[in-house]
């Protein structure tokens, strides 16, 4: 593959213009460009994610919601009354406010990216459960989680539903889930997870899964473009490219990428790059897991006495593990 042409503009330097967004440029001048799945979430891509799980081949956000509700009492005798519910990736917080009645928390702690959509998503959900205290954390937890002392420390659930763990490379995801175990109390027992995982299937179904018919994931995919410009002033037009995604079996994972319709320029502030018809941005991972990798993994990371419940078909698991 030809080297991007990466040429820097020494009167203005991007990196303090836009202190925040140095891993995104650094992944746009990659010469494998990336950009990180995090940035698929401004105020649309959360909307169009909701679209997602609504439609048709998008199997997980249904199969993971008919395991809790088929499992809900086994859940809730495992998981005990009165958990300080820490909702990871809470987005519409939908997922969570489903767990309230059988699980009565004595704390809502909604954490999100998206800092208006959580805002917005608790405004709508205080209403609805006004005894219960919520306290919205807007921060990215996928590089650090520091959790401020208004969280209760005790009988802490880390919820982290849908398979986000997918996102993460699996040593990323160990280390990931290492670091919620020190979140806990080092002594063990008292602290755990409620995590949901989707798992290795035929690929067909897969591949339909994140590339439907109706190119909603194409749509959320490209979003991204729009919310790299408007993050660093890059003029990316979502029109030059094509959503791909498909099954990697070997590394169990779908793989989405972003891939240029013919030759061109982009510009961003100090710097450009060609990108040559066919060359990809990868956008996001998606791992899928087996039983004993599920098992592997939270042993590894400090947890264990794990429960798991399926689906019928297998294709989706809910793990429940206590910290060690
Ligand atoms: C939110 C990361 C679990 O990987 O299935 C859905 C995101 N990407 N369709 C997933 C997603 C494309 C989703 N996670």
């Amino acid at each position: 593959m030809a080297q991007p042409a990466l040429i820097p503009s020494p009167w203005e330097s991007s990196q303090e213009d836009h202190p925040a967004h140095a891993e995104l440029l650094a992944g746009l001048a990659a010469a494998e460009a990336v950009i990180p799945p995090k940035y698929f979430y401004d105020p649309l891509g959360s909307k169009l994610f909701e679209a997602i799980c609504a439609l048709p081949e998008y199997y997980p956000t249904r199969t993971e919601a008919a395991i809790f509700a088929a499992h809900q009492q086994a859940i809730a005798a495992a998981v005990g009354q009165g958990c300080t519910l820490i909702d990871l990736g809470a987005g519409n917080c939908a997922k969570a406010a489903a767990l309230f009645e059988a699980l009565q928390p004595r704390q809502y702690v909604p954490v999100d990216i998206s800092t208006d959509f959580l805002h917005q998503s608790v405004a709508g959900l205080q209403k609805r459960f006004p005894q219960l205290p919520m306290l919205p954390l807007a921060m990215d937890f996928s590089a650090t989680l520091e959790l401020p002392e208004s969280v209760d420390a005790q009988g802490r659930l880390f919820f982290y539903p849908g398979s986000s763990l997918g996102n993460f490379d699996p040593g990323q995801a160990l280390a990931f889930l290492r670091r919620l175990r020190a979140a806990l109390p080092p002594q063990g027992g008292d602290g755990a997870i409620l995590i949901g995982l989707d798992l290795v299937k035929d690929a067909r179904v897969l591949e339909a899964a994140y590339d439907d018919a109706i190119g909603v994931t194409a749509a959320f995919n490209l979003n991204v473009l729009n919310h790299v410009n408007a993050l660093t002033g890059a003029d990316f037009n979502a029109r030059d490219w094509r959503h791909v995604a498909f099954y990697n079996a070997r590394q169990q994972r779908i793989e989405m990428h972003l891939e240029a319709r013919r030759d061109l320029i982009v510009r961003w502030p100090g710097a450009r790059r060609t990108f040559h018809q066919g060359e990809r941005i990868h956008t996001e991972y998606s791992h899928k897991f087996s039983e004993q990798d599920i098992l592997g993994l939270l042993e590894q990371a400090g947890f264990g006495r794990c429960r798991m419940w399926f689906d019928e078909r297998r294709w989706f698991a809910v793990c429940h593990a206590q910290a060690r």
